[in-house]
């Protein structure tokens, strides 16, 4: 072959892989809203900055007369290219090629570059848009995924792993991304089942519609399977190169600093009104972050499942954050199972990645009932207050206003290695609130009493006067100062600088027991 012909066979080699599944294929997915496995990573990643490899693999398979169906890349787009400049390595699975489906060599592929990726301490992204198994490969596709779920978990904690639902994903293709950090959907166009509304209605007899079985609202807020709701393709990929803003490539790095343009001594007077000054009535915890992160700006996950607490990243004088905050607006910011399994998940990743965990607390405690004791609040509870007494990343707590019992513990407090306790004027810590205390312990003088109500509101008066506030804490340092709510932004600032060459370990060992 001459240079030229070898170029030219090159050249068509590449035009050929481009093509997919073919022209066909890709219209029905155009046609369903959806865009090629290669038009995401051009969204994704940096203009021309994605490098392919593996283009000319193709799968080894002879059943099925498989052998006369071989699509060059196979169904699966690999490489690597940059976000902000950053490296990232991707993967983008193809559903115009036998549904995106994993075998061997599909497999293989991915796992290619998430050896690349450990090596060179990049994040993974994965772009999912698979039927799962390729059937026809029997027990070999298994092996593959489960060649990748090993390396999924050995990944876990050493670099970002980040999962795009973007079609139906079904069966292995949905195990994958339950192993990494955070999983993005697209609403009305992906979908997340172990099994389909076909199997369901077979083995269960129940008739359920693929949106109500794995769509990205039912995973947003009923199952907790994902992070991130999109409302288009575009949105979900622009959300995941947002996300990567916050954090570092390994977790032998710091996140990224990013000069803020806002004034770090800033007070905000509106802070010092934001607490009602009756107990019981909500207010909004997000009201509270936006006034004091730089330039009100915070990306929240897990936004529409167990909204009773907030997880967010953010920036403080530039530093990135986690932060963990209960939520008055939603059951009062009460723990229960869901909440704590939410913030325990965001406290470990925050912790893996080297990210200083800011706390906003405002708890009445944890949620009393049957369903809760029976589904396991003990166990739950324990996950999260396992999280924070696990944590060696710069910890900061604020209390707004209740910290009432065994949730006071756990929301970071000082005795649990928190590095910065600060209370607002309105906090009360407290083993319980005044009406709940003054029912136990004046249970009998209540019955005896001639006017019951009466007394309890005095009774109920003399406690808040005496526990309802933080000043009993600070006597102890459990608290180390009260603050005026206005100077929270720069009294966090100043926190995080103050621990920004924090160092603390835990004991040797191969790994802790968290109660999962
Ligand atoms: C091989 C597959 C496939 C698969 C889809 N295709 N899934 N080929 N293996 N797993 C092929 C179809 O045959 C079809 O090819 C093309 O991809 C497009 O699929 P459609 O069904 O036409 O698309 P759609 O109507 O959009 O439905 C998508 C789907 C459905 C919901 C994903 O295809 C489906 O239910 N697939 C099977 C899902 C499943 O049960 N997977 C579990 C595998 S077991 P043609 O050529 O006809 O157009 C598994 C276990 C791993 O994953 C366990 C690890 C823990």
């Amino acid at each position: 072959m001459s240079d030229s012909s070898k170029a030219d066979f090159l050249q068509n080699q590449r035009e050929k892989a481009l093509l997919g599944g073919g022209p066909e294929r890709v219209k029905t997915q155009h046609d369903r809203g959806r865009l090629t496995a290669r038009e995401r990573l051009d969204l994704l990643l940096d203009k021309g900055s994605f490098r392919e490899t593996d283009m000319f693999v193709t799968h080894r398979t002879h059943d099925f007369d498989l052998e006369k169906k071989k699509f060059l890349a196979d169904s699966v787009v690999t490489g690597w290219g940059t976000i902000d400049g950053r490296l990232v390595y991707v993967f983008s699975q193809d559903f115009t090629v036998f549904g995106g489906s994993l075998g061997e060599v599909h497999a293989e592929k991915i796992c290619k570059i998430m050896d690349m990726a450990m090596k060179n301490g990049a994040p993974v992204i994965g772009l999912n848009d698979s039927g799962g198994a390729r059937i026809q490969e029997g027990v070999v596709s298994l092996g593959a995924y489960a060649d990748i779920f090993l390396k999924n978990t050995l990944s876990s904690g050493v670099i970002p792993q980040i999962s795009a639902i973007m079609g139906p994903c079904a069966g292995g293709a949905v195990y994958s991304p339950a192993l990494t950090d955070f999983i993005f959907m697209v609403r009305n166009s992906s979908y997340m089942f172990v099994t389909g509304p076909e199997v369901v209605k077979t083995v269960t007899h129940e008739e359920v519609t693929f949106e109500e079985l794995g769509g990205a609202d039912t995973h947003a807020s009923t199952s907790g399977v994902c992070h991130y709701v999109a409302e288009s393709e575009s949105d979900c990929l622009y959300m995941i190169r947002l996300l990567l803003s916050y954090i570092p490539q390994n977790n032998m790095e710091d996140p990224p600093f990013v000069p803020a343009n806002d004034d770090r001594l800033r007070t905000e007077e509106e802070l010092d009104h934001i607490v009602p000054d009756d107990p019981s009535k909500p207010y909004d915890m997000r009201d509270v972050i936006k006034l004091v992160v730089d330039n009100g700006v915070y990306l929240e996950i897990h936004e529409n499942y167990a909204q009773n607490i907030l997880t967010c990243f953010a920036r403080f004088g530039g530093h990135s954050v986690g932060i963990i905050a209960n939520q008055p607006a939603h059951l009062a910011g009460v723990l229960d199972i869901n909440s704590s399994d939410k913030a325990a998940r965001f406290v470990r990743f925050c912790d893996s990645f080297n990210l200083p965990i800011i706390t906003f607390v405002d708890v009445p405690g944890f949620l009393p009932g049957t369903g809760q004791e029976h589904g396991g609040i003990i166990r739950h509870g324990a996950k999260l207050l396992y999280a924070y007494c696990e944590a060696t990343v710069p910890k900061i707590t604020l209390i707004t206003r209740k910290a009432y019992g065994g949730a006071y513990d756990v929301m970071s407090s000082k005795h649990i290695r928190s590095d910065l306790n600060l209370a607002w004027t309105s906090a009360e810590l407290a083993v319980m609130g005044p009406e709940g205390a003054v029912n136990i312990i004046f249970r009998k003088e209540l019955a005896d009493a001639k006017d019951p109500e009466k007394r309890r509101a005095e009774l109920v008066a003399e406690y808040r006067e005496k526990f309802a506030h933080p000043y009993i804490a600070a006597a102890r340092g459990y608290v180390d100062d009260i603050i005026e709510p206005r100077f929270t932004r720069p009294r966090i600032i100043n926190g995080l600088e103050m621990l920004s060459n924090k160092r603390d370990a835990n004991p040797a060992k191969k790994h802790g027991n968290i109660p999962l």
